[in-house]
């Protein structure tokens, strides 16, 4: 095979409690991307469809990425990457983690599946820190291994898979301003109250056990961050409108997506998704700022291949 055609879902990073540690991934929205060998050595980018992103390969994630792969499988051939973007950068469903994940999956396949998912992590981690300009896995861990994903820890690098309950649903809306991971980083404070953090880790625990236990109503009771949504939560506008009506719907619970400022939703079944997802729809209108909104099913799979 000398070339694949992929699609690189979005992903939700953070899930409320689990700032920079806990993410799942979504079927609805993702990138598209063709990785090809060449004869010649290198890594090129030829092709960028969506969004003005750069071709040179140290400045684009992708590139990055590929790069750290590269470097490491020392192969005879070269690479192609083209992208197709979907996921809008600065939007907060991992656009740059679908583009740094994707680079490494296509060309492992390519060169018949030397490295393992979580090695791909690691590749695909040096891209995103070009984009963010801090390590972190939460969007790329469930890109590569699909559903919801831990990342117990960086040094070294850890990894957990985590259940997802069935009649698990996602709505997602997106306010279309920019908001940089860069930038929602910086706002946050140095350092937290024990208080705060008792909540946090319990808060956490608890998802997991509910996760573990197809337990909506423990999913639904953890699902809240008293440490990184007080701050972020001031760059989006309308988030506690958005916030009001998914709970008063029936959403499980509802919290920043990522760095935001897109704000998720977990639903139980695709019919209250709905609900939720025209609820939100109707009180975003007055908002004044536009917007996309969309259920989800939890995409188990991750990243797959096209052709
Ligand atoms: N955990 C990261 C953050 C995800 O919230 O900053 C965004 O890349």
């Amino acid at each position: 095979m000398n070339e694949i055609k992929l699609f690189s879902p979005a992903t939700v990073a953070n899930v409320s409690c689990g700032f920079d540690v806990l993410g799942f991934c979504l079927e609805a929205v993702g990138d598209e991307m063709i990785i090809r060998k060449t004869i010649n050595k290198g890594i090129k980018i030829t092709k960028i469809e969506g969004y003005d992103l750069p071709f040179d390969v140290t400045k684009n994630v992708a590139g990055v990425s590929a790069m750290a792969l590269y470097e490491a499988a020392n192969p005879e051939c070269g690479f192609e990457i083209e992208i197709y973007k979907n996921i809008k950068p600065g939007s907060g469903v991992g656009s740059s983690s679908a583009s740094a994940a994707g680079s490494v999956y296509g060309m492992n396949v390519l060169l018949g599946n030397p490295y393992s998912a979580l090695e791909l992590t690691a590749f695909a981690m040096k891209g995103e820190a070009i984009a963010s300009q801090s390590e972190h896995a939460d969007n790329i861990a469930p890109a590569l291994f699909g559903g919801f994903t831990l990342v117990k820890s960086l040094e070294p690098l850890e990894i957990l898979q985590l259940p997802t309950p069935d009649d698990l649903f996602a709505v997602v809306i997106h306010p279309q301003i920019e908001v940089k991971t860069a930038d929602a980083r910086k706002i946050l404070p140095e350092n937290i109250s024990l208080k705060n953090a008792i909540t946090q880790w319990s808060n956490v625990g608890s998802l997991i056990h509910g996760l573990h236990t197809n337990d909506y109503e423990l999913i639904s009771r953890s699902l809240t961050d008293v440490v990184v949504e007080p701050f972020r939560s001031q760059l989006i506008p309308g988030f506690e409108r958005i916030k009001e009506t998914a709970l008063k719907n029936g959403a499980l619970g509802t919290g920043i997506s990522g760095s935001g400022p897109s704000v998720f939703s977990l639903c139980k079944s695709r019919l209250t998704a709905i609900k939720v997802e025209s609820a939100i729809r109707q009180a975003y209108t007055t908002q004044n700022i536009a917007f996309e909104v969309y259920v989800s099913k939890i995409n188990m799979e991750g990243i797959r291949k096209l052709n």
